[in-house]
């Protein structure tokens, strides 16, 4: 890894340290699902890398430009030129978050009965999706489905049966999207042969083709290192390439847009840009800032400049797989390679005595919890059903939030829970509602020892 973070802070938040017995306490009163703690009973919280990293000075700054007229406003102008150059799209619908984006975008285009093809798509997507009485089909490659495979690019979609698919469903196949990178799958890239495949197979059967860029830059990233004719080229123009290879994206701001909260519609489209841009008046705001405030769209607007730096993307990355690389260091089986923006653990081969439908991902992530006060997530059983192929893990990295320290007891933490693998229960599920089940669901211990401070 590059030496260290390449930036300074200067602003600092305590952190509460808890005590195990008080943690047991807080999962028992959280229904045991860590989505339901409060952020005060964690010590280092690695749910998500969504809207929780550090923002920069600039972007502070940039805040105070923010324009907050209703129409028209030239913070929404600045969004809008930073997105077109990077994107090169034709219309432009600031959103308050990626799921915004994906509600109006699939409101606007699908019918009960039609088609989605993605590499994999994320939660959210797949529950936009299905909300409106369409399928959400994932075809990534099968490489992906096998955590200790290594494989450049593992996020890669199936070309010969994404070509199957639109040959045989075709006319209900609406849209195809791509998830760069590849959340679901363990934060894996896409490469730009991959994307190119996909480009020609919509072009050939007429299908539009989305991105799902949350995590462009360090997609762009990943094809600079392992695509060797990109091994020059700047992480921007990379980017620029994959976007070029696109109708247009959804985006959720609070990943590579380095924000803490806001997202984006981009369309080449003038029609279907027309209905989105109608449904955003109604749901979300005047399109000029789309559920979002000026300063909102200034911060995502500086950060989208700074997502793309070298030393930033470096450091991210290289800090990503040295996590990575500790857990390998003492034999616990992850997602390989070490995606972009967080750790995978396969608690499946993990906890090999707790089988599927007892949930070895909640046993994982809430014993790390007690023993450490450490929150992951699961993305699993819990998250997807039965549409669920691999039971993981996933510890994501904010972004500039955390020093390589505090990765470090995380990372030890881990070692600790995995030594004592065997001890570890499953657990049942006492109540969930009918989407996105795991943010809200109860659970409960199938043995009672679960609670039993380390
Ligand atoms: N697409 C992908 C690939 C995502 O990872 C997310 C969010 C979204 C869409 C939705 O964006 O949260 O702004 O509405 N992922 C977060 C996560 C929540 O923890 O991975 P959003």
């Amino acid at each position: 890894m590059s030496a260290f973070e390449p930036y300074r802070m200067k602003a600092v938040e305590p952190i509460r340290i808890t005590s195990s017995p008080e943690r047991a306490s807080a999962l028992e009163h959280a229904g045991f699902n860590v989505f339901q703690l409060a952020a005060r009973d964690v010590v280092i919280d690695l749910l998500t890398d969504s809207g929780t990293g550090a923002m920069s000075s600039a972007q502070w700054s940039a805040m105070m430009r923010g324009d907050e007229s209703y129409a028209g406003s030239a913070s929404f102008e600045r969004f809008e030129r930073v997105v077109r150059d990077l994107t090169g799209y034709k219309h432009i619908l600031p959103t308050h978050q990626g799921r915004a984006a994906e509600r109006i975008l699939f409101q606007s285009l699908l019918q009960p009965g039609d088609g989605v093809i993605n590499n994999i798509h994320f939660d959210t997507t797949r529950a936009n999706v299905e909300f409106t009485g369409a399928e959400a089909r994932d075809l990534v490659i099968d490489e992906a489905r096998r955590p200790n495979f290594l494989h450049p690019f593992k996020g890669n979609m199936d070309l010969a049966a994404l070509d199957r698919v639109l040959q045989v469903e075709g006319p209900r196949i609406r849209l195809v999207m791509m998830t760069i990178t590849n959340n679901s799958g363990g934060g894996q890239p896409v490469s730009m042969e991959n994307l190119r495949g996909v480009r020609e197979l919509c072009r050939r059967h007429g299908k539009l083709f989305l991105l799902d860029a949350c995590r462009f830059a360090e997609n762009a990233w990943f094809i600079k290192r392992r695509e060797t004719r990109y091994a020059d080229a700047k992480p921007k123009t990379i980017a620029q390439e994959m976007f070029a290879l696109a109708d247009g994206c959804i985006v959720s701001a609070k990943k590579d847009g380095l924000a803490n909260i806001g997202g984006f519609l981009a369309l080449n489209d003038d029609a279907l840009a027309e209905k989105c841009r109608n449904l955003l008046i109604l749901t979300e705001g005047f399109p000029t800032y789309g559920g979002l405030a000026g300063y909102d769209m200034e911060a995502i607007a500086t950060g989208l400049e700074e997502v793309v730096d070298e030393a930033y993307l470096e450091h991210r990355v290289a800090s990503v797989q040295a996590f990575g690389r500790r857990l390998t260091d003492a034999r616990i089986p992850i997602m390989l390679p070490t995606g972009g923006h967080g750790v995978f653990i396969d608690a499946a081969a993990l906890l090999p005595h707790i089988p599927a439908k007892e949930l070895p991902g909640i046993a994982l992530v809430n014993a790390l919890y007690v023993a450490a006060g450490v929150r992951s997530s699961e993305i699993g059983s819990v998250m997807f059903g039965r549409h669920a192929s691999l039971e993981l893990v996933r510890l994501a990295i904010p972004r500039r939030l955390y020093t390589d320290a505090q990765l470090r007891y995380a990372a030890d933490a881990v070692v600790d829970v995995a030594h004592r693998a065997e001890s570890l229960h499953g657990y049942r599920i006492t109540y969930e509602p009918r989407f996105l089940r795991h943010f809200t669901a109860r659970f409960e211990p199938l043995e009672a020892d679960v609670l039993a401070p380390f």
